[in-house]
C-alpha cells in the first residue's frame, strides 16, 4: 500500500484556537481524520506529523517522508525562510503539494514569499482546511494516474 505523508509545521497544532478568523475553527486532528478517511477509502495509507521544530520536520522527510508516494505540506511559517526544511524537500522524488489555509498573497508582505514554492509541485492557498482535502485529491488522481 503507498503512503501519502500530510506535514503541518509550527503553531498548525493550535488550529481550531488560533486566529479563528484567519485559520478557521477546524482542528489539525479533524483535518487528519478527514485526510485518513478520503486516504482509506482510495486505498492509500496516511501518515501525519505536525512539529513546531525545524529539524524534527527534517527528520520525519528524511525518515516516513522518504519513501512517501506523496507530501501534503503546511510549513506554517517556516515557508518564508525555512531553508533546511526545503532543502529536505527537495530531496524527495514524490509529487509535493504546499498548502495554506489563508490566502497568504492577502497577507503581510513577508508571507507572499514561499522557499518551499521552487521546489513543491504545487500550491493551494486560502482555500482553508478543504485545501488539504484538495492537496489529497490531486495525489489521488496523480498516483492512481485517473
Ligand atoms: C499558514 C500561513 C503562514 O504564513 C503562517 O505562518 C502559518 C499558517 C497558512 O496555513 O495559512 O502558520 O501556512
Amino acid at each position: 500500500m503507498q503512503t501519502i505523508v500530510a506535514v503541518h509545521g509550527p503553531n498548525l497544532n493550535m488550529l481550531g484556537r488560533r486566529q479563528p478568523e484567519i485559520y478557521g475553527h477546524t482542528t489539525l486532528a479533524e483535518i487528519d481524520r478527514a485526510l485518513e478517511a478520503r486516504a482509506s477509502a482510495a486505498g492509500f495509507r496516511l501518515v501525519s506529523f505536525q512539529s513546531n521544530h525545524e529539524g524534527a520536520l527534517v527528520d520525519f522527510l528524511q525518515g516516513e517522508g522518504w519513501g512517501a508516494a506523496g507530501v501534503i505540506i503546511n510549513p506554517g511559517a517556516l515557508t518564508h525562510y525555512g531553508l533546511a526544511l526545503r532543502d529536505a524537500l527537495a530531496a524527495l522524488s514524490a509529487p509535493i503539494v504546499e498548502v495554506h489555509l489563508s490566502n497568504v498573497y492577502r497577507r503581510e508582505p513577508f508571507r507572499h514569499t514561499s522557499v518551499v514554492a521552487p521546489v513543491a509541485t504545487g500550491q493551494i492557498a486560502g482555500l482553508g482546511w478543504r485545501g488539504y482535502l484538495l492537496a489529497l485529491e490531486w495525489l489521488i488522481g496523480e498516483l492512481q494516474g485517473s
